[in-house]
């Protein structure tokens, strides 16, 4: 038989029901935040003569005993105690007696879980802040190495204009850096206490949320008591940061994918990081990448779950909440070992074919905007130049030629201002050169970018 929930029960759950209720099975990971947030309110009940100081003591020392028993894994919570928050409660009696009762004065379990999350998803945004460092270095030192190195870029999939690979990589560091800024930004909104709203409306006895609050390392506290027990939006700004750390994992995973084939050839993965084939015996897979693109999903359907659940909601807590919990603890893990595998990609798993990129840049097409800036900067109109070079690349691809095997006799026959230094400026190294622009992809701009970064990741 299942325990009726009070006294102002007659029966016991259905046991299908008190399974089907029950949260502890996942939220005993803020078990840590579950102490140290009751433990606060404690003191702070002390403090404010709500209860004697020495009963505030026995309350911290008991609940400080429950955190040695967890550490030494003899705190085992059952469903029959619902959820973490009466796991400790009921744990907290059996440990202090009587006294422990006193611990729940001027608190609910609702502003008690929100406090408790954001504790936990606190200490996760800076760990995550850490791995997303750890990405932008291991692409980092990549570009290092390769600011000369040279990768078709593409639009529309299509070839467009060559790339120093260091540029390309550089692209990511930047994504990386304004996820860090976001999840900084969705912090702040995290970091504030909602303890002490007690059920929905605050409470008649005199408690004092500042001391809380403080204790705890938040920034501030909720004005509104039903406010603080009903929001939601710093779980769906987090989710929502996830969300394109995730999309951008994802975008380089593809690339990383497309590179590593046959017909790209711009890379070889390492042993380290990819398998083989259960049939065919030549195959080897880029497994991580695919991993992370396919686990974006997840994240994505967390957000969209989060948002979906809090939709409909009138003030202030209901157990719909409860639904929060599992998006963000699989969002932090799935983004947290992303992040991990793709470093570790960049760092040991693959390697970029420099002849492979060499020949992809110097058997194409993409030299011809600069065939046509050649004229342009001779005072031909642009549209005009481009046309131009519309029609010598069209004769081009009938003959089965490429720019640079264009004599100049038959150059001076399309426009009389080809000299001699139209053959330098098709080189696909003077392409990627000449792109001096701020932001461009011209060496002496990426070198400037690789001296920017050396200086933020490494100081
Ligand atoms: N396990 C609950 C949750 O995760 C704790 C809050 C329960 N509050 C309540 N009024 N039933 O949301």
């Amino acid at each position: 038989m299942t325990k009726k929930w009070s006294d102002r029960f007659d029966k016991g759950l259905n046991p299908f029901i008190e399974k089907f209720n029950a949260s502890i099975e996942f939220d005993i990971c803020l078990l840590e935040e579950d102490l140290d947030g009751s433990i606060a309110h404690a003191r702070m009940l002390g403090i404010q003569g709500i209860i004697t100081k020495e009963e505030a003591n026995k309350l911290e020392n008991g609940l400080q005993q429950i955190k040695k028993e967890a550490e030494d894994g003899f705190f085992q919570p059952t469903i029959a105690d619902e959820d973490v928050h009466f796991a400790v409660e009921k744990r907290l009696i059996d440990l202090i007696g009587p006294i422990g009762k006193k611990l729940h004065t001027g608190r609910s379990r609702n502003d008690q879980v929100g406090t408790d999350l954001r504790l936990w998803l606190r200490k996760r945004i800076d760990e995550i802040d850490i791995y997303l460092e750890r990405l932008q270095v291991s692409l980092f030192l990549v570009a290092e190495q390769n600011l000369y190195t040279l990768i078709p870029g593409y639009t529309h999939l299509q070839r467009a204009q060559p790339l120093s690979l260091a540029h390309h990589l550089l692209a990511y560091v930047e994504m990386a850096q304004r996820d860090r800024n976001r999840l900084k930004d969705v912090r702040k909104r995290v970091n504030i206490s909602p303890l002490g709203a007690a059920a929905l409306a605050g409470t008649p006895i005199s408690i004092d949320r500042e001391i809380t609050s403080s204790e705890l390392q938040f920034q501030d506290i909720y004005s509104n008591s039903l406010d603080a027990v009903s929001d939601r939006d710093f779980a769906v700004e987090f989710l929502g940061a996830s969300a394109l750390i995730m999309a951008h994992l994802s975008r380089l995973s593809e690339e990383v994918i497309l590179w590593a084939t046959e017909e790209f050839g711009f890379i070889k993965l390492t042993d380290r990081c990819a398998t083989g084939s259960s049939l065919m015996p030549q195959k080897k897979n880029p497994d991580v990448p695919e991993l992370v693109r396919g686990k974006s999903g997840r994240v994505f359907g967390h957000l969209q779950a989060m948002l979906t659940m809090i939709k409909g909601l009138p003030l202030a807590y209901n157990k719909d909440f409860q639904e929060d919990k599992e998006a963000i603890f699989d969002s932090v893990k799935t983004v947290k070992d992303s992040l991990i595998a793709i470093s570790i990609l960049f760092e040991e798993g693959l390697i970029f074919r420099k002849e492979k990129l060499n020949q992809a840049v110097s058997s194409d097409f993409s030299n011809a905007t600069d065939v046509a800036d050649y004229l342009v900067a001779k005072q031909i109109p642009f549209r005009e130049a481009y046309q131009l070079v519309g029609r010598i690349v069209k004769t081009s691809l009938e003959e089965g030629i490429l720019l640079k095997d264009i004599p100049l006799e038959r150059w001076k026959t399309f426009h009389q201002y080809f000299e001699e230094d139209i053959f330098q400026k098709l080189l696909p190294s003077s392409v990627v050169e000449a792109r001096l622009s701020s932001g461009g992809t011209g060496f002496e701009r990426v070198q400037e970018q690789l001296v920017f970064w050396r200086e933020k990741l490494f100081k």
